[in-house]
C-alpha cells in the first residue's frame, strides 16, 4: 500500500494511473477504522482498479470541541487494516495540506431542506464543514466514484446532491450499514461506550426494527413514541427519532405519504452520541 501525506504526491500518483486508463475509487474516512469502513473499501475494490482511502479528522465539521479532541486516532492500526483489505492507497494529510491558508475551501452551495433537519438541526455547522472537506478531497482525488455509508444517510444525500449541482463526473455509491452481532451499527464512537452501555445500545436497533414491524399498521406518532420510550428505558437520551421520506429527508405524517420511508435516530448514551437509521418501506418504482 502506498501512503501519501502530501496532496502533490498523491496527485502525481493518481495522474499516472489515470493516464493508463485505470479507474479510481475513493473512500473518505476520519480513521478509527472498523469493518463498516472496510466494507466501503471492498465495494470500491470491486468496481475500480485503484482504491484511495483518506484518513483525516476534519476539524471544521465538529460542532463540539470535546468530540474533536476525543475522536480516536490510531494511524498505524488503521494502516494495518487497510493493508489487510488490500487498499492500494492511503492518503493521510495534515490540516495544512487540506486547508492551506491561501486557499479558499468553503463551498457556496445550497442544499435546501437536506441540511436543516435532523443532524443539521442538532449539529450546527457540521454539514458545512463536511461539504467543505469532501469537496476539497474530491478536487484532490478526482475519483470515478466515491463510496459512502447509509449509516450517515443525511451526509450521503447531501454529497449526492452536491455532485448533482456540480455536474460532477464522480458517481456516488451508497453502501449498507454494517452492524455488530447484537445489532448496534458499527461506529468509531462505540469504542467510547462502557461495556455495559455498549450492550444496552442495541436498543437503537431494536427500536428501529420495531418501527419497521409496525410501519404499515400503527400511526407514525405512536411508532415514534414507542421508539423514544424504548430508548429512554435503557438510559439513552434521544435527540430525535424521525420518520422521513428517504429522498427529501423531510418528516412524513402518515405511511401513505412516501413509498421510500426511513427512520432516523440520534441518541446520547452518557456523553457518547450515536446515530442510526433503517429503511422501513422501499417501494420506489
Ligand atoms: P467516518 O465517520 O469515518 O465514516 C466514513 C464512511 O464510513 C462514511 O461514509 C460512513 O457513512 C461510513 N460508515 C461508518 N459506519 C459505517 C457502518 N457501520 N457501516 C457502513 N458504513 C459505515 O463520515 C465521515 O467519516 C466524515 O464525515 C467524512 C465523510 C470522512 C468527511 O470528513
Amino acid at each position: 500500500m502506498y501512503i501519501f501525506k502530501k496532496v502533490e504526491d498523491l496527485q502525481e500518483f493518481i495522474a499516472a494511473k489515470k493516464e493508463k486508463g485505470l479507474k479510481i475509487g475513493f473512500v473518505p474516512t476520519m480513521g478509527a477504522l472498523h469493518k463498516g469502513h472496510i466494507s466501503l473499501i471492498d465495494a470500491s475494490k470491486k468496481d475500480n482498479d485503484i482504491t484511495v482511502c483518506s484518513i483525516f479528522v476534519n476539524p471544521t465539521q465538529f460542532d463540539n470541541t470535546d468530540d474533536l479532541q476525543k475522536y480516536a486516532r490510531n494511524l498505524p492500526k488503521d494502516a494495518e487494516m487497510l493493508g489487510l483489505a488490500e487498499t492500494e492507497v492511503l492518503f493521510a494529510p495534515n490540516v495544512q495540506e487540506i486547508y492551506p491558508p491561501d486557499l479558499k475551501t468553503e463551498v457556496n452551495l445550497k442544499f435546501g431542506g437536506l441540511t436543516t433537519v435532523m443532524e443539521g438541526r442538532f449539529r450546527i455547522g457540521h454539514f458545512e464543514g463536511m461539504v467543505q472537506v469532501v469537496n476539497r478531497l474530491l478536487e484532490i482525488v478526482r475519483p470515478d466514484a466515491i463510496y459512502m455509508g447509509q449509516k450517515d444517510i443525511q451526509q450521503a444525500a447531501i454529497v449526492s446532491n452536491m455532485l448533482m449541482q456540480q455536474k460532477s463526473a464522480t458517481k456516488i455509491v451508497i453502501c449498507p450499514i454494517l452492524r455488530e452481532d447484537h445489532g448496534l451499527a458499527m461506529s468509531s464512537r462505540n469504542e467510547r461506550l462502557e461495556p455495559a452501555d455498549r450492550e444496552k445500545a442495541k436498543a437503537i436497533h431494536e427500536a428501529l426494527l420495531k418501527a419497521k414491524e409496525n410501519i404499515s399498521t400503527l400511526d407514525l406518532d405512536t411508532i415514534k413514541k414507542q421508539a423514544q420510550d424504548h430508548l429512554l428505558s435503557v438510559g439513552f437520551k434521544p435527540e430525535y427519532f424521525e420518520i422521513v421520506d428517504g429522498d427529501s429527508l423531510q418528516s412524513i405524517s402518515q405511511y401513505s405519504d412516501s413509498k421510500y420511508i426511513v427512520a432516523c435516530v440520534a441518541a446520547f448514551m452518557k456523553d457518547v452520541r450515536l446515530i442510526d437509521n433503517m429503511i422501513l418501506r422501499n417501494e420506489k418504482a
